[in-house]
């Protein structure tokens, strides 16, 4: 072998070393992660199995339940009794919101909780109320103080302190719930860090008017994308756990939610064999996905303009038209010391010491960005469906979102209109499956 050729293997191993590193880092720094070219699949008897569990009343001990059936605590009959809007699989309306709660660390029980106050139950004992909830996790009593000094006597009064918070959150639409599942981690953490970057270079340059990068949340399967507060990573165990907590139905893995303030006691079998759990979860994922119609090309550039995809980002982890960073953000005003303010959480006071709130877990006040496909079809909005209209959801982004909010209110009226009338583009497919029954909508007390 000549001495030329060894400097030229040389040369094309220096070459080849050079572009997988020049690869290797556009794939850290700038990729994506691999694009998703196919939506998701599954076969189609499968997802026809899942569409009849789905729309499925179920009653306790039904007799497609291979345990005790509905119950024994639940919030309706069937999935589609809430996902209905625009065909099976959509938003509900506000009669339909679930009710969940948190409880704060306190002396005693060190613990956070978390979990639904359920509407109904197969046994009247059972039944779940805010009276049993506050009973179960009582006030922290705060206490009056005397100085002993004879001099200059003060009183000092520390306030009693509910460590229970209640919140309603309302049906979201599943149509695209497959495509979402598909969103690499990883995307998700590179459009958050390059935000951060974004933001520290307009602060060096003493550009103030941003909007603070959300916050990423880590659950046990990776970046929480589903729920209003991003509390599980994957479509799957999103499925589990509406199964084991809307319906009472318990899955292979993941037992059916027991009544307030029982603990322990075996778990019935399973109600839905393996099978049936797959092809529930081969149904929800194989949901059409959302579509954006008619051309609204001034108020999609309006929508960019204002800064509403900073946290709406149209296209994210090769998923396009989703509109959402999958992060968290505050979008009520800070509180005035001393609670009060719009929601019903305050703060501890300090002087009752107790337990810290893990940092991990999302504030009351703190929301994941919802996707806006198929936005014009799910009324009302925001995770309370407290914004009957989609000009009401943007009047109400305040805290993190308030300075593009400012911009959106000093657009002129055609303007501000013109964002309204693109999310009015953002429809549920048209390919949904229409409702055979709507009375199964109507949540009859039991
Ligand atoms: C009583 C009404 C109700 C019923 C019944 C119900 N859901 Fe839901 N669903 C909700 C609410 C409310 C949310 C939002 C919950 C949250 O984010 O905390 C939701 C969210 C979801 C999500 C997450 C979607 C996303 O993108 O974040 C999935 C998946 C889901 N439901 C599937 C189901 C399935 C499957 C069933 C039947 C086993 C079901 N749901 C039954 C009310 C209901
Ligand atoms: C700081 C991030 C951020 C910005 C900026 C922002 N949003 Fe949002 N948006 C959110 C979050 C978080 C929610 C959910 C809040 C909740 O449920 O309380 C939301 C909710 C919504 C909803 C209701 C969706 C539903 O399904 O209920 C609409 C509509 C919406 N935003 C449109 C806009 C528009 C239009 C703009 C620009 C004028 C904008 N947003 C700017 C974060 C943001």
């Amino acid at each position: 072998m000549s001495r030329h050729s060894l400097a030229g293997q040389r040369r094309l191993v220096v070459y080849a070393t050079v572009a997988v590193l020049a690869v290797a880092s556009y794939w850290t720094f700038f990729s994506d992660g691999p694009p998703i070219l196919w939506g998701p699949t599954a076969k189609a008897a499968e997802v026809e199995r899942g569409r009849e569990l789905f729309e499925h009343q179920w009653a306790a001990n039904d007799p497609l339940a291979h345990g005790d059936g509905l119950g024994p605590v639940f919030n309706a009959r069937s999935c589609v009794a809430c996902h209905f809007q625009g065909g099976v699989g959509g938003g509900g309306a506000n009669e339909h919101n679930a009710v969940s709660f948190e409880v704060q660390p306190r002396p005693g029980d060190h613990e956070f909780h978390s979990g639904t106050l359920h509407n109904f139950s197969t046994n009247p004992a059972d039944k779940e109320t805010p009276r049993k909830l506050s009973a179960l996790f009582p006030v922290v009593k705060g206490r009056t103080t005397r100085s002993s000094d004879p001099h200059c006597p003060t009183t000092t009064t520390i306030p009693d302190f509910d460590p229970v918070t209640v919140q309603p959150v309302q049906t979201t639409a599943l149509f695209g719930a497959g495509w979402v599942d598909l969103i690499s981690d990883r995307a998700i953490l590179k459009n958050a860090r390059n935000r951060g970057l974004r933001t520290l270079r307009r602060e060096l340059t003493g550009e103030f008017d941003n909007v603070p990068v959300g916050r990423v949340r880590h659950v046990a399967g990776g970046v929480g994308k589903f729920g209003w507060k991003g509390q599980f990573a994957t479509l799957r165990e999103f499925v589990a756990a509406a199964c084991s907590n809307e319906l009472g139905l318990g899955v292979p893995g993941v037992p059916q939610a027991k009544p307030l303030g029982t603990t322990g006691g075996d778990d019935p079998q399973p109600d839905l064999s393996r099978e049936q759990f797959g092809a529930l979860v081969a149904f929800v994922k194989t949901l059409p996905k959302p579509v954006e119609t008619g051309t609204e090309a001034r108020g999609k550039d309006l929508f960019r303009e204002v800064g509403c995809a900073i946290c709406h980002v149209p296209d994210i982890g090769g998923v396009r038209g989703v509109y959402s960073d999958f992060l968290l953000y505050t979008l009520e005003d800070p509180h005035p010391p001393g609670g009060g303010g719009g929601s019903s959480y305050s703060e501890p006071p300090p002087q009752l010491q107790l337990p810290p709130r893990p940092d991990h877990e999302p504030k009351p006040s703190e929301w994941k960005t919802p996707p806006l496909w198929g936005v014009a079809d799910s009324a009302p909005y925001l995770h309370d469906g407290s914004a009957p209209t989609l000009l009401a959801a943007i009047q109400k982004h305040r805290g993190d979102a308030k300075r593009v909010t400012e911009r959106f209110e000093a657009l002129p009226p055609a303007d501000k209109a013109a964002v309204v009338a693109f999310l009015g583009t953002l429809k549920a497919p048209p390919t949904a499956v229409p409702l055979r029954d709507p009375s199964v909508t109507k949540l009859g007390r039991k």
